[in-house]
């Protein structure tokens, strides 16, 4: 395994030996980058004696064939930074990139790991917490830095993780970025519109966030990943393939024809349940008055799952009281191997949030419950979860 060890200026930059040295002891080929401050804190030749290699430092150096920070970038399995200060964690968030470091994050493909380390009021102010929030939602591997005695004298959270937990993460990123090769998953997201006139649909609330999170997720483990969606507003995922639809029908017959060669459907979309009998053609006008006739859409995730085989099917269920009882109901009546559970009248779960909670169920019945987390953390719970089951089915 290579990895790219990014030594920022925290006082905590001594521990980063530590890292690296558990790494090479676990036969991991390290490249360690500096950035200009760090070496104020820590000197190179530690990490040059600890790797046996170069330490880089420097964006322009002269008698390279290509620019350092892409083969630095490229060549990769896994970057980690440790530990990162909040004005690197900043610069990233904001994708800034005036040093070798910060220019080699913003170029790689491989997984990012983050192990911030500063004084408590630094990492609660709420520009590193939305920085984060940021780096988590796109995928990077946040270590979580540790509570206890910091360097500015005080009791406080800020600490760097312990430096096992941070070479567990590396280990833990570098296995999950191929473990779904040879794979295909679709996802669903979004809401459907039904229109009532050339002008005029109804819809719902969802805003897809869900669902690029699950589709980033997968795509950042190698699996041929496709996202059918209605329209949202948010940034697709680099990786995916994105089909664009409007209507439940739409969405059915490119779900139908996507599903036919996949290994896993996640329907995260909210798919009308009801749309109108009749669409008008142009627009209605106000005086002639409307009474809507509605009729029931087909149940899209129903239908894919009494097909599915031995492939996997997961469902979203929005229920607003007894979430177990009818999730398990749900799971059974549509054959689906896991049903996630949220009620939307939890403060921060459901539709637009960034964080959700709830109930993940199986087809064992067991029950998880999911404290409140970022989507992308979610996701990820959920494509471990696939992982592991399509794993055992060979
Ligand atoms: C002795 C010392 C210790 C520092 N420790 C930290 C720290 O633990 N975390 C942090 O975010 N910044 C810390 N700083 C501030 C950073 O070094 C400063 O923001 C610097 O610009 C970061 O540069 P870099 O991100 O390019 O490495 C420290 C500064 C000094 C002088």
């Amino acid at each position: 395994m290579k990895v790219l060890v990014g030594v920022t200026a925290s006082i905590a930059a001594y521990k980063a030996a530590e890292i690296v040295s558990q790494l090479v002891k676990a036969q991991a080929e390290v490249l360690v980058v500096m950035t200009k401050h760090a070496i104020s804190l820590i000197g190179e030749a530690t990490f040059r004696g600890l790797t046996g290699n170069d330490v880089r430092v420097d964006l322009f150096e002269p008698g390279t064939r290509q620019p350092v920070h892409i083969d630095l970038a490229t060549s990769q399995d896994v970057v980690a930074i440790a530990p990162a200060t909040a004005n690197f964690i900043g610069k990233v968030a904001g994708g800034i990139c005036d040093d070798l470091l910060s220019t080699i994050v913003l170029s790689t493909t491989a997984p990012v790991v983050i192990a911030p380390a500063m004084n408590e009021a630094m990492y609660f102010n709420p520009a590193v917490q939305e920085n984060l929030a940021i780096l988590n939602r796109r995928g990077f591997y946040i270590v979580e830095p540790e509570s206890g005695w910091l360097a500015c004298g005080k009791e406080g959270k800020g600490r760097l993780a312990d430096p096992k937990k941070i070479v567990e993460a590396i280990f833990e990123a570098a296995r999950k970025t191929h473990d779904l090769e040879g794979r295909k998953v679709v996802v669903s997201g979004g809401p459907t519109l039904e229109p009532i006139d050339d002008v005029r649909f109804i819809s719902n609330r969802s805003t897809g966030k869900m669902a690029v999170a699950l589709a980033a997720e997968a795509a950042s483990r190698s699996a041929e990943t496709v996202l059918v969606t209605g329209p949202i507003a948010i940034a697709y995922p680099y990786g995916v393939k994105v089909v664009e639809v409007e209507t439940s029908d739409e969405m059915r017959k490119e779900l139908q024809a996507e599903w036919q060669d996949a290994d896993c459907l996640i329907m995260a979309a909210a798919v009308c349940d009801f749309r109108p009998r009749k669409t008008h053609e142009g627009k209605l006008q106000r005086d002639t008055g409307l009474k809507l006739d509605l009729e029931a859409t087909t149940d899209i995730l129903a239908e894919l799952a009494s097909e599915k085989g031995e492939r996997i099917v997961v469902g979203f269920a929005l229920e607003t009281q007894d979430e177990v009882e009818r999730g398990k109901q749900k799971l059974l009546s549509k054959n689906l191997d896991y049903v996630m559970v949220n009620n939307p009248l939890v403060s921060g779960a459901g539709f637009g949030s960034e964080t959700n909670c709830g109930y993940l169920i199986d087809k064992h019945g067991k029950v998880e419950e999911i404290p409140l987390m970022s989507k992308r953390d979610l996701a990820r719970k959920i494509i471990d979860a696939v992982t592991s089951d399509l794993k055992a089915r060979g």
